[in-house]
C-alpha cells in the first residue's frame, strides 16, 4: 500500500440531451479541459476526513457519523458522497485504515460543468492507486454513479461516464458507451449565469410535467432523442450549421419542459445575436451554464456580449481530456463498457 495518492478527473458540457438521457434518450457530452483534482493519504485510525479548500468545508466521517470541521450544514450534504465512494473502496480492499481526502477543483459548482460527477471519479480512482487496488475504469464509473445518486436521486450516469472516459461519448442509459470521433475542431463558449441550482430537484420537476401530460412530454422526449441521432450526422460531416441549428432546436424543448430561465435566456439570445451558430443551456438547467458554438472569428464577439448580458465566459474545444493518475496508476484500465466507436 503506498502512504498517498492523487488522479484528477474532467468536468464536461453536455452537446445535446440532457434530461432526455433520464428518460432513456441519448445524449451527447464532451470532456472540458477543466479539473477536479484528488489527494487521498492513508490515516493511522479508521476515520475519513475530507477537505474541500475551494468550497472552505472540511470533516471527519466515523462510523457513518458527520463531525464537521469547517463550513455550515452543508458541509455533511456535500462531502456524504465522496464519503460513500470511500466507505466501499476501502471495503472492498479489507482494509482498517482509514483516509485523509483533499479536493481541488478548478470547476464552478452546481453549474452544469459536471463538479460533483468529476470529484466521485477522481476520488475513486486516487483511492483504488492508494489502496494498489486493481478496478477497472468500468468499476469506477460504476462506484461514482452511486455516489451521484446519493447526490441527484435518479441520474442517468452521463456525468460520471464523462469523467471517466474522456474525450466525446454518445451515452445513453444501460447501453454500451459509444466514443464519437470527432475531427472537426468544436469552438464553444461557455457561459455561467453564476446562479446555483440543484440537479436533482430539476430532473424530479420534469418528471412531474411527464406525469401529469405524459403523450406530450413523451413526444417533446422523443423530439430530444432525434435531435442527437441527427447531430451524430453533422458532427461526422463536420457540419457546424447543422450542429448550431438542432442546439437552438434543443434548447427550445428544454425551455418547453421548463428547465430554462431567465438568466440562461439572456446569455442564449445575447450569444446568437453576436453571431453563434447555435446556443443552449447545458446540465440541468434553471441556472448553471449555456453553451455556444462559435465560428472561430466569432469567439470573442460571442465572449464580449455573453459577458455583457451578465454571464462570466470560459472558451472551451474538443479536448481528449479524461481521467488521470498522477501517481502510478494501479494498472493499464481496461473499458468494457465502451466496445463501440462512430
Ligand atoms: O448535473 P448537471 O447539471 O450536469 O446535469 C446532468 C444532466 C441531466 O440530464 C439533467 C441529469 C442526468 O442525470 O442526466
Amino acid at each position: 500500500m503506498k502512504t498517498k495518492a492523487e488522479a484528477s478527473a474532467p468536468g464536461k458540457v453536455i452537446l445535446l440531451g440532457e434530461h432526455f438521457v433520464v428518460h432513456g434518450e441519448p445524449a451527447i457530452v464532451l470532456a472540458i479541459d477543466r479539473r477536479v483534482t484528488v489527494t487521498v493519504k492513508v490515516r493511522s485510525d479508521s476515520r475519513v476526513f475530507i477537505k474541500s479548500e475551494d468550497l472552505g468545508i472540511s470533516g471527519f466521517f466515523k462510523n457513518d457519523q458527520f463531525f464537521p470541521q469547517r463550513g455550515d450544514g452543508e458541509a455533511k450534504r456535500r462531502l456524504e458522497p465522496i464519503y460513500a465512494v470511500a466507505k466501499e473502496i476501502i471495503q472492498k480492499c479489507g482494509s482498517n485504515n482509514g483516509v485523509n481526502i483533499e479536493v481541488k477543483s478548478s470547476l464552478p459548482i452546481a453549474a452544469g460543468l459536471g463538479s460533483s460527477a468529476a470529484v466521485s471519479v477522481a476520488s475513486a480512482a486516487a483511492l483504488c492507486s492508494l489502496f494498489d487496488f486493481k478496478e477497472s475504469k468500468d468499476n469506477i464509473f460504476q462506484i461514482a454513479f452511486n455516489a451521484e445518486k446519493i447526490i441527484h436521486g435518479n441520474p442517468s450516469g452521463v456525468d460520471p461516464a464523462i469523467s471517466t472516459y474522456g474525450g466525446i461519448l454518445q451515452y445513453r442509459k444501460s447501453k454500451p458507451i459509444r466514443r464519437l470521433h470527432v475531427n472537426i475542431d468544436l469552438p464553444l463558449v461557455i457561459g455561467n449565469t453564476k446562479k446555483e441550482r440543484s440537479t436533482g430537484t430539476l430532473v424530479a420537476k420534469v418528471n412531474n410535467l411527464r406525469r401529469r401530460y405524459p403523450q406530450i412530454i413523451g413526444k417533446i422526449i422523443r423530439a430530444g432523442g432525434e435531435i442527437v441521432e441527427r447531430s451524430v450526422r453533422a458532427l461526422r460531416e463536420g457540419d457546424l450549421e447543422t450542429l448550431g441549428e438542432l442546439m437552438n432546436i434543443n434548447h427550445e424543448l428544454l425551455s418547453a419542459i421548463g428547465v430554462s430561465c431567465m438568466e440562461l435566456e439572456k446569455l442564449v439570445h445575447a450569444a446568437r445575436n453576436a453571431g453563434a451558430l447555435g446556443a443552449k443551456l447545458t446540465g440541468a438547467g434553471g441556472g448553471g451554464c449555456m453553451i455556444a458554438l462559435v465560428s472561430p472569428e466569432k469567439i470573442k464577439d460571442v465572449a464580449d456580449a455573453i459577458e455583457m448580458a451578465g454571464g462570466e465566459v470560459l472558451i472551451t474545444r474538443k479536448t481528449d481530456a479524461c481521467l488521470l493518475y498522477t501517481s502510478p496508476s494501479p494498472r493499464d484500465l481496461s473499458t468494457s463498457r465502451m466496445p463501440s466507436s462512430a
